[in-house]
C-alpha cells in the first residue's frame, strides 16, 4: 500500500518507519527539509537498534529505501492512506489538512495523530469526512504496540475497519475511543502527571521518589514525572488545558509549576532540562 505521512517530528517519523517496516511504500513529508534530515537520521538510529536485537525481518537498507522523503504536501497524491501527525496546533492541523485533501485521492483514508484535538472539530477542514478518523500514536511509535483509534460522527463504519486492520497489519494493537477529550489514555494519564507535580510542589516528595514509587511499586517503565519529562512538558500543560477547557474539572487544571516550567523554556527531554537534567 502506499501511505503518506505528513509532518515528519518525533511522531511522524516514528509512524513513517513502522510502515516502511510492515512492507508499505512511505512518504514522509514535512515542509522543513532540517526536520526531515533528521528525521532520516532518526529513523536510521531506530532501524539499527531493532536490527541489533534482530528485531528486523529484513535489512535496514530495504526498509530506508521504502521511505521516500519530500517537503511538497502535494506528493500524498496517489496514496491510499495518509496520516497527519504536524504540531499539535488547530491552526497548523487545518492547514495541513486542507491541503492534503487538495490532493489526496478522494478514497483515501486521512487519518490525523492528535493527543487532544476533537476530531469532530478537525473534520470540519476535510473534504469527505467518512474517510476521516483519529489514529493516536504512542511515543517511541517503533516501540508502543498502542494506537487509539478515534472516530467522529460522521466516519464510515468501512473506514473504521479498514483502519483498524491496517494498525493490526503494522503490528500495533487498537483501542476504540469515542470523540471526548484525552481520549482513554491521555484522559487518565494527564490527571496522573498533574497529581505528581502536586505532591511535587508541596514538598511530600522529591522527584526522584516520586518517580521510583511507580517504577518499583507499580512496575511502570517510567515514574509520572519522568514520563512528563519524556511525553514534553508543553505537551503535557497543553493537552491539560484542552481537558480542563472541556470538562471544566479542578482535577484537570494545569499546575502553576508546569506553566513557570513552560514559560521559562523547561519542556524536558527535548530542551535539555525538566523535573531532571539532561545536560
Ligand atoms: N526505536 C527502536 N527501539 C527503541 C526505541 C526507538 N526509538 N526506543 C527504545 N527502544 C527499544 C530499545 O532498543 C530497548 O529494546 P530491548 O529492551 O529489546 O533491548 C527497549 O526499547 C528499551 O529501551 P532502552 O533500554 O533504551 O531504555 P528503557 O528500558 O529505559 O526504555 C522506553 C525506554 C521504551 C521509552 C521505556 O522507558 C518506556 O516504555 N517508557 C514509557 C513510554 C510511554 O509511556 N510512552 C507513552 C507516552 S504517552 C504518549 O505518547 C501519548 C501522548 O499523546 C502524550
Amino acid at each position: 500500500m502506499k501511505v503518506s505521512v505528513v509532518g515528519s517530528g518525533t511522531m511522524g517519523r516514528g509512524i513513517g518507519q513502522v510502515f516502511a517496516q510492515a512492507g508499505h511504500q512511505v512518504k514522509l513529508i514535512d515542509i522543513n527539509k532540517e526536520v526531515l534530515g533528521k528525521a532520516k537520521e532518526n529513523i536510521k538510529e531506530s532501524l539499527a537498534r531493532l536490527e541489533k536485537k534482530k528485531a528486523l525481518t529484513e535489512s535496514l537498507d530495504v526498509i530506508m529505501e521504502r521511505i521516500e522523503y519530500s517537503s511538497d504536501i502535494a506528493d500524498v497524491k496517489g496514496s491510499q492512506f495518509i496520516i497527519e501527525a504536524v504540531f499539535e496546533r488547530i491552526d497548523i492541523k487545518q492547514e495541513a489538512l486542507e491541503n492534503i485533501c487538495k490532493s489526496a485521492s478522494p478514497d483515501a483514508i486521512i487519518g490525523t495523530n492528535t493527543s487532544s484535538i476533537s476530531i469532530n472539530t478537525l473534520a470540519k477542514f476535510i473534504e469527505g469526512k467518512e474517510r476521516f478518523i483519529g489514529t493516536h500514536f504512542f511515543n517511541p511509535v517503533p516501540v508502543m504496540k498502542l494506537v487509539e483509534i478515534i472516530t467522529s460522527e460522521r466516519t464510515s463504519k468501512e473506514v473504521i475497519e479498514k483502519t483498524e486492520k491496517v494498525m493490526i497489519e503494522i503490528g500495533k494493537d487498537p483501542v476504540f475511543s469515542k470523540d471526548f477529550p484525552g481520549f482513554i489514555s491521555n484522559r487518565i494519564l494527564m490527571p496522573l502527571i498533574r497529581e505528581a507535580i502536586a505532591v511535587y510542589e508541596q514538598g511530600i516528595a522529591s522527584a526522584a521518589d516520586i518517580d521510583k514509587s511507580f517504577r518499583l511499586g507499580m512496575a511502570h517503565p517510567m515514574g509520572p514525572l519522568e514520563l512528563a519529562d519524556f511525553v514534553g512538558l508543553d505537551v503535557c500543560y497543553d493537552v491539560l488545558e484542552v481537558l480542563y477547557r472541556d470538562y471544566g474539572e479542578p482535577r484537570f487544571k494545569p499546575p502553576i509549576t508546569l506553566k513557570n516550567m513552560v514559560t521559562a523554556g523547561k519542556l524536558g527531554r527535548k530542551s535539555g532540562e525538566g523535573f531532571y537534567n539532561y545536560r
